[in-house]
């Protein structure tokens, strides 16, 4: 007994000693603040530290991550980059032909993640073929939530599937003193609305057109007035609290049961769920009006940048691992609202509107339904993007824009470079 104690005891020191010798730190900036967000980063943590790691937590608040790209920017011209940096899309390209990020193929080659990804996801992940980001989920944007509560009140018996029905449900809760649209006051959550009605109004083809490929004949077209009109319809049912609102106090209205709708990506979803509130009873999730053979995907990923001590590029390697493996895409996407971005990973422990969006990331990318957010940095490059979203919320902010006038605005935007 003393002598398996001691033995225990010696497996344990070099346990330590093992761990110690390979120990480094991570710094990690992210923009996860709200409450389903936080719980879900915190996941991360707590395997980067079971690892030996230590985790320097480097949160910037504002969602969308605007404030978050500003701060990186300056870290990493003053020479002085965190381990890794929540970036997405071609802002993950931008920073690659900087020459700043470091390159992962070994890892990401040992563990096949070429096989794991999904083709689009990982070119994205790739500059000059080399993976050089880690991706940790996938966010379906057009979705629509509603409060039970609140729909039960106003006698709305079902989620809208068409505008019509939806302008139908909101005189209905306006008309039971509800705040019929939660919305908040951030211009990414204006263009966020704005992308699930140009989807639901054009449709996959017209939204590539508009505002992927930034055709100017699709711009300036009749659907693009169409969409125009209907997201400044919508603002009449927002409420005179929403500018300066951040997007997940706009959540806890439906959660509360004041506010009938909100239209945000499913890390609304996260909110709810870190409430305590249960999908299909308390809350529930449809496609963006007119959007359900639609999917804006919108993935999360980590760029990793190049570093010079050993021991914190042993960490940064494992923080690529870690965000790649089936423990943790687990985990976090049930907390973050989003769906594992790595390939056969079980769904028995997600809820229906997880599955839902399993189902239809597959089924759009065949139907041609899948189609990159463009408020959430996934398909225009970020100085467009920027431009484009400052034109949007300046027509919704300013009622005397008329709709032609904002049509110019945003495709003129849509040139710059
Ligand atoms: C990110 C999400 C985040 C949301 C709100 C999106 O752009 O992809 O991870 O929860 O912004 O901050």
């Amino acid at each position: 007994m003393w002598k398996m104690k001691r033995v225990a005891a010696v497996v344990a020191l070099g346990w330590a000693a093992a761990l110690s010798a390979s120990a480094g730190e991570v710094e990690v900036l992210h923009y996860w603040t709200s409450g389903g967000e936080a719980k879900s980063v915190a996941e991360l943590k707590k395997i980067m530290q079971a690892k030996g790691h230590t985790w320097r937590d480097f949160a910037v608040a504002g969602g969308g991550g605007d404030s978050a790209m500003t701060v990186l920017k300056s870290r990493v011209i003053s020479g002085n980059p965190p381990s890794a940096a929540q970036t997405k899309g071609p802002a993950i390209q931008e920073w690659a032909s900087e020459g700043v990020l470091a390159n992962m193929d070994a890892l990401a080659k040992a563990e096949k993640w070429d096989e794991l990804l999904p083709k689009v996801v990982a070119d994205v992940m790739k500059y000059k073929g080399a993976y050089v980001a880690a991706p940790v989920n996938v966010h379906r944007v057009n979705w629509m939530w509603g409060s039970a509560d609140a729909l039960k009140k106003a006698g709305v018996a079902a989620m809208p599937k068409t505008w019509d029905e939806f302008f139908a449900a909101a005189d209905k809760l306006k008309a039971a003193g509800l705040v019929p649209v939660a919305h908040g006051g951030q211009n990414w959550q204006d263009f966020t609305t704005f992308e699930s009605v140009v989807l639901g109004v054009g449709g996959p083809k017209f939204y590539q057109d508009a505002l992927v490929k930034l055709d100017n004949t699709a711009l300036t077209s009749d659907t693009m007035k169409k969409s125009l009109e209907t997201f400044r319809r919508i603002k009449g049912y927002t409420d005179p609290g929403a500018p300066g609102r951040d997007w997940n106090l706009a959540t806890a209205m439906l959660i509360q049961g004041k506010a009938g709708f909100q239209l945000m990506g499913d890390w609304a979803k996260g909110e709810f769920l870190a409430a305590g509130k249960q999908p299909g009873k308390d809350f529930l999730c449809a496609a963006a009006p007119g959007s359900a053979n639609a999917f804006t995907f919108n993935v999360d990923s980590f760029i990793l940048f190049k570093l010079k001590d050993a021991a914190a590029q042993k960490a940064q390697s494992d923080l690529a691992s870690a965000i790649m493996s089936p423990a943790f895409q687990e985990v976090f996407n049930l907390n973050k609202g989003s769906i594992p971005v790595r390939a056969g990973m079980p769904m028995d422990k997600f809820d229906d509107c997880a599955k839902a969006s399993a189902k239809d990331f597959v089924d759009t990318a065949k139907s041609g339904g899948l189609v990159p957010s463009a408020a959430h940095g996934m398909a225009i490059a970020p100085a467009t993007e920027g431009a484009i979203k400052d034109a949007v919320s300046q027509f919704w902010n300013d009622d005397k824009i008329t709709v032609a006038d904002a049509m110019k605005k945003i495709a003129a935007a849509a040139k710059t470079k």
